[in-house]
């Protein structure tokens, strides 16, 4: 379970005049709470004002979005790089998700190669060492790569969100739409020919649409990244749901049957 650390504060200046610290950290993870967001240790010094009455309404939040997508888009023009891409995304302010995150997650793999994947958002793991994939969904797609005869040296694997949002919670559609700018520049600066796009949240967001992953996995789909460049796109389960649901693995290994495939056809 993960506590926000402003939670964390708010709670903590009403209890610290009765317990000591070491009572409300053994309370917090007697409720099972092992983790909290933000590098930020506890802060003991009264909130100036109720977090809760501070909140942005909705709309003002949708204008902040698309003024941070704007602005995603515009610095990304600068890059024609991976390497100048992550700088810039490091350095970019505005999606708070950067905030809790401890690195900013970019591809993994060949940046010159022919096939790319595009997961949803970094987990702990890779969060810690900056690299996508590289925990548990990571190591079952290296299985599954290495099923269909590829490794991380013919693919560019990267996510849609280059943050970890705090306990692994679902991106929020802003989230999302202010980060997609990143991942149009790795697609055009990768240039691949074909796209897996893990689980419904990558396949949804990548091609605007909103399907199931039923749906979603019956048919080739092309991605336009340039005037005169497309990539095919398939979508299939993301590993952490084959993780949790094994029974569904099956259909996966169908699809990534279908995936090499069409690209043994085509090479
Ligand atoms: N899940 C993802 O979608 N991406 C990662 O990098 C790790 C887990």
């Amino acid at each position: 379970m993960i506590l926000p650390n402003v939670f964390i504060t708010y709670k903590m200046t009403a209890m610290t005049d009765k317990l000591n610290i070491k009572e409300i950290l053994q309370f917090y993870l007697e409720s099972g709470v092992n983790e909290t967001c933000g590098s930020t240790p506890f802060c003991l010094s009264p909130l100036t004002s109720d977090f809760r009455q501070t909140r942005p309404a909705a709309s003002s939040l949708a204008l902040s979005a698309s003024s941070a997508m704007q602005n995603a888009d515009n610095i990304c023009a600068q890059a024609s790089s991976i390497e100048e891409l992550k700088k810039i995304v490091e350095n970019f302010d505005g999606c708070s998700l950067k905030n809790t995150a401890a690195n900013t997650v970019m591809g993994d793999g060949n940046p010159e190669a022919e096939i790319m994947f595009i997961g949803e958002a970094p987990g702990a793991e890779e969060d810690l060492s900056g690299r996508a994939f590289v925990g548990r969904s990571g190591r079952l797609l290296d299985k599954m790569m290495a099923a269909i005869g590829l490794d991380r040296s013919q693919v560019y694997i990267c996510n849609i969100l280059p943050w970890r949002p705090p306990g692994n919670r679902s991106p929020s559609d802003a989230e999302i739409a202010v980060c997609l700018p990143f991942l149009r520049k790795q697609i055009e600066i990768v240039a691949p020919r074909y796209i897996l796009a893990l689980g419904a949240v990558a396949a949804n967001s990548l091609l605007n649409i909103g399907d199931t992953m039923s749906k979603l996995r019956s048919h080739w789909f092309d991605y336009n990244f340039a005037a005169d460049k497309t990539a095919k796109v398939l979508a299939t389960y993301h590993p952490a749901y084959l993780l949790r649901t094994p029974s569904q693995k099956s259909k996966s290994w169908a699809d990534f049957l279908r995936f090499a495939k069409e690209i043994s056809q085509n090479n």
